[in-house]
């Protein structure tokens, strides 16, 4: 890989910074010093150090990300604040993206990641990754509206949905469960229903929780163990 494009996907330096860095002699490989943004690296066998700190490199990046309202799961907007504004520089890289879309006013749990082959995986219903929501409601829940979800509800377009595990919370609060994310799908389906969300949050994505310990706006990579189940349940 070449120097520069390493340091570009393993650090929060643009490509520009990072082939400055380089051409400013700060970067070593093993114990010599490279000045060539274009010279090729081999990450997995070479130490490769920025100003004196040991590069680790991992091939992509995981992250979990407590969504506050106001957001939009997009990588860019010229007007919009966007998910990747919420990542700390240490935790940012080139290519991260929202792997699934919650709507500006959707809160809770965002995969980020710059590995297509995982967010593909995760998203496709092939693969039966439920996503976990807790729908506030206008209307009280009534067993027939459950119901309707339960069996696979058609929205008002004609679209018909998968069956839905779901569950009442309490009068007013549902939980469900989606392996499908079709556009404001949760608002959709319970206005199909005859009621309408007035809050939804994402708590869960297979069957890794959102972690309480993030406060809205926060960031943290997956743990080994939480992207093995992820990975091993989206084969
Ligand atoms: N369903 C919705 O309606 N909105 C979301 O953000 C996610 C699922």
């Amino acid at each position: 890989m070449r120097l520069d494009k390493l340091l570009g996907s393993q650090t929060d330096l643009s490509r520009k910074e990072a082939r400055q860095v380089i051409k400013d002699g700060l970067v070593q490989v093993g114990d010599t010093v490279i000045r060539d943004p274009g010279a090729s690296v081999d990450p997995e066998t070479e130490t490769v150090t920025v100003a004196g700190t040991p590069l680790v490199f991992k091939e992509h990046l995981y992250l979990m990300l407590n969504k506050p309202e106001g957001y939009i799961s997009a990588t860019e907007d010229r007007t919009q604040k966007t998910v990747l504004d919420l990542v700390p520089p240490e935790l940012f890289r080139d290519g991260l993206f929202p792997a699934g879309r919650l709507d500006a006013d959707t809160t809770g749990f965002v995969l980020l990641t710059d590995d297509g082959v995982f967010a593909h995986d995760i998203l496709s219903p092939k693969h039966h990754v439920e996503k976990t929501y807790i729908a506030t409601l206008a209307e009280p829940l009534t067993e027939e509206c459950l119901e309707q979800v339960r069996g696979g509800i058609e929205l008002k377009d004609g679209t018909v949905c998968l069956p839905a595990e779901v569950r009442a919370l309490s009068e007013h609060e549902a939980e469900l469960k989606l392996v499908e994310g079709k556009y404001h799908q949760v608002k959709r389906m319970f206005a199909a229903a005859g009621n309408r969300v007035v809050a939804l949050r994402r708590t869960a994505v297979g069957d890794v929780p959102l972690d309480p310990s993030l406060a809205p706006g926060e960031c943290r990579e997956l743990r080994k163990e939480e992207l093995f189940i992820l990975k091993t349940r989206s084969k």
